[in-house]
Order: structure tokens, then sequence, then C-alpha cells
């Protein structure tokens, strides 16, 4: 199906997202799906941008940003907002449509300070390949990053040890990972989590529970052991 055909299928829709602490507004591309799941905005991306703000007096020294599964992009723009001071922020998704969206938005919100939109999944770190123009991120940047984020991207069972190799790769020595759940997504398999992260070599520094109205979130700071 043409683009322009698959849109006109779906309803599209601007949303906007107030950060009150930090005064950050963004519009936000989204389309209403009857399939698929990643082109709507994750209630845990919210969270995490909200999280972010309040770590920003500790984040005065990140300089570089991984974002894993952007979907739509919320979580990686609302970085490259916030840390002005940060030299580049990466959006990464397996999905080229979510990467399109995500190009979309950050011109949306006229996001100024370098970012770059790249193809990675989870895991595939030595892939050197173009899909539909979109380059696979390189693994060159094993270990580079002070910072990753991470939003809504533990509910595929056999997607989390990738996901947490992949976070390890990437992650500078003395980095951090901010990883935000969906509470009941990842009860599915709560029990097996603190286990997997042993085994990718990562530890928690830190878990907080957030409830927002009905919903529960899960925010974990992960470092290398
Ligand atoms: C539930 S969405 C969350 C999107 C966004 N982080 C948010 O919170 O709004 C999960 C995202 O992870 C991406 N994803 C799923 N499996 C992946 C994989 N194996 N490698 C890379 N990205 C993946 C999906 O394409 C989707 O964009």
């Amino acid at each position: 199906m043409f683009e322009d055909e698959e849109e006109s299928k779906h309803s599209v829709e601007i949303l906007t997202y107030d950060f009150p602490v930090s005064k950050i507004q963004l519009q936000i591309k989204t389309m209403k799906l009857h399939v698929g799941v990643s082109r709507s905005v994750w209630k845990a991306s919210v969270i995490m941008a909200r999280y972010l703000e309040t770590l920003l007096p500790d984040l005065q020294n990140v300089n570089t940003v991984l974002e894993l599964g952007s979907g739509t992009g919320l979580g990686g723009i609302f970085a490259r907002t916030l840390l002005k001071e940060a030299e580049t922020v990466y959006m990464t998704d397996i999905c080229t449509k979510s990467l399109q969206m995500i190009r979309e938005n950050i011109l949306l919100n006229m996001t100024s300070g370098e970012i770059s939109v790249n193809y990675l999944e989870w895991g595939k770190h030595d892939i050197n390949h173009e899909l539909n123009d979109d380059k696979a991120f390189p693994t060159e940047h094993q270990g580079q990053f002070d910072l990753i984020i991470a939003s809504d991207v533990v509910y595929i069972p056999e997607c989390l040890q990738p996901l947490l190799q992949s976070i390890k790769h990437f992650m500078k020595p003395t980095g951090t990972c901010l990883l935000v759940n969906n509470r009941i997504r990842q009860d599915l398999f709560i029990d097996r989590f603190d286990g997997m992260l042993d085994q990718a070599g990562l530890k928690k520094s830190k878990e907080d529970e957030v409830i927002e109205g009905a919903d529960k979130f899960k925010v974990y700071l992960l470092t290398h052991q």
C-alpha cells in the first residue's frame, strides 16, 4: 500500500503534550491504528519525560543520548529539547513507518540541536544495511552513550534479552539507562526480569513505582554491573 493511501485509511491526529516543570510543550503526530503498536504515544513515554525533568540536575554531564524503540518519538524529542548541552540524541526503531513519523515529529517541533534517526533492531548490532533508505545504527557506537532511554519496550518476552543486550552494548561504562515500563505488561515476566538483568551484566541502581490514574509504571535506572 502507498503511504498516502495508508494515511487516508487511518485518522491522523496531532496531540499536544505539556511538561510544566521544564515548560516544554511538544506536538506529536499520531495515527489511530487498527493494526500495529508503534504509531501512538504510549503513556510510559510521558512518564519517562516527566522523570527526566526530575533528574535534570544529575544530567548536566550527559553528552550522548540514545533512545531504543522510539515509536512516534516523544521520548527522544523531549530529551533533545531538555538536554540542550548534549552533543547528539540518536532515536532508533525497528519500524520504518515509525522512523518516518519520528522525522515528521522532529520537524513539527522544530527541534534544535543534533538529532539522528536510525533503524535498529535490538540485539543486532553488527548489521550494516539500509532499509528503505533507513541506515542501520552503526555498531561503532558501542559503549558511547552516557544516557539510554526507553519507554514501554518490555512487552514481548522474546525481545527482552536482545533489548538488554543493546543497553549493555551501547552504554558507556559510566552510563545510565532510564527504562520506563507499563507495570501490567511487564508483570508478564517480572519474575524473570532480575535474572535477565544479571545475565546481561546490568544492575538496577534505582527502582520506582509511579501510579498515574489507574495505571502503574515501573521506572528503572540501570547501570553496568
Ligand atoms: C509500545 S511501543 C513504545 C513506543 C515509544 N517508546 C512510546 O513509549 O511511545 C514499542 C516500540 O518498540 C519498537 N520495537 C519493538 N520491537 C523492537 C525490536 N526488536 N527492535 C527495535 N525496536 C522494537 C516498536 O516498533 C515500537 O515503536
